[in-house]
């Protein structure tokens, strides 16, 4: 999310866990395992809802992605099966960010100790908000921007290409106007939209009920959401009519899509069509998963 001071990026990054669907028991106890390394288990000793964690952009490297020397899960590893929050992005220095670049492709992490190396799962949603620059009103409708050309770019670039194109969703979260925001006319609830949501993850779910591959390393990589998917999931569920056929190749061109973009895309679509209800992805599907490609490859 990428909006200027005030606009609610804080506010709707924390909205999120009431619009995030149940855990599995299994998604349970895989989290309940970290939690229990890391001391961390709630009184009932189960961990029964999704983690939202949002560490300070003070956090060390260890703290993030683990370490120490009795190694202890990092935050991206507290955050399996749930949401990563880091608020305020480009102020976590970019070598903190460079290193969950791995984690976010393997949803694992492997800390490497003199005695061996030691894997805790980190499968996570990155949720990440940012202002455009640093006065933070670059692009605003109201309030002029007054940082220099070359500071906007400066800023934007401690975000890595590489670690943009790992994001999915890029959105810009305008100013609300005072009429929107003094209107008594109440947006959809948390719930509401947390019933689709559910719907569309209990699609998934039955999707891929099938027998995992016995061959997988880590039990934390089973296949249960659209996010999960590897090459072959994607090319067995993520099927695309002719039309999406040629509409995705001209976007490979004129998007600049990676081949990891292009993997990205097709799950997110599969994903709008699972909230859509719908077992084929559409063209409309797929184009709106293309419009939230990044808009500028920085870095
Ligand atoms: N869309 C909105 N609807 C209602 N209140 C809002 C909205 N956007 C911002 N606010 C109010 O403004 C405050 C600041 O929002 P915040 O999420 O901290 O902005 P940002 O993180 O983008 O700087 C919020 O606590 C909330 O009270
Ligand atoms: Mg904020």
């Amino acid at each position: 999310m990428v909006g200027p001071p005030g606009a609610g990026k804080t506010l709707l990054a924390r909205a999120m866990p009431g619009i995030l669907p149940d855990l599995s028991l299994e998604e349970s106890l895989e989290v309940t395992r970290i939690y229990s390394v890391a001391d961390a288990l709630p009184p009932e000793m189960m961990v029964r809802t999704r983690p939202f964690r949002s560490p300070h952009h003070t956090i060390s490297h260890a703290g993030l992605v683990g370490g120490g020397n009795w190694p202890h899960p990092g935050e991206i590893s507290m955050a399996h099966r749930g949401v990563l929050f880091l608020d305020e992005l480009p102020e976590f220095g970019s070598r903190v960010l460079e290193v969950m670049r791995q984690p976010i492709e393997d949803k694992v992490v492997t800390i490497s100790r003199a005695q061996g190396s030691l894997t805790f799962p980190a499968n996570f949603m990155l949720v990440a908000a940012m202002n455009p620059c640093p006065c933070g009103y670059y692009g605003d409708s109201l309030k002029p921007c007054t940082c220099a050309p070359s500071t906007v770019t400066k800023y934007q670039k401690r975000i890595s290409g590489p670690l943009l194109d790992r994001i999915d969703i890029h959105i810009e979260v305008p100013r609300v106007d005072y009429q929107k925001l003094s209107s008594d006319r109440l947006g959809e609830s948390s719930d509401a939209i947390r019933k689709r949501v559910q719907a569309a993850r209990d699609r998934q779910t039955a999707r891929f009920a099938i027998p995992n591959s016995p061959k997988i390393k880590h039990e934390s990589m089973n296949v249960i959401s659209n996010a999960d998917m590897r090459v072959g999931e994607i090319r067995q569920f993520c099927k695309l009519d002719e039309a999406g056929e040629s509409l995705i190749r001209a976007a490979m061109g004129q998007m600049n899509l990676s081949a990891r973009g292009y993997h990205r895309v097709l799950k997110l679509a599969r994903t709008i069509a699972d909230l859509a209800g719908c077992d084929q992805i559409q063209t409309t599907h797929l184009a709106e998963a293309l419009q939230y490609r990044p808009k500028i490859m920085m870095g």
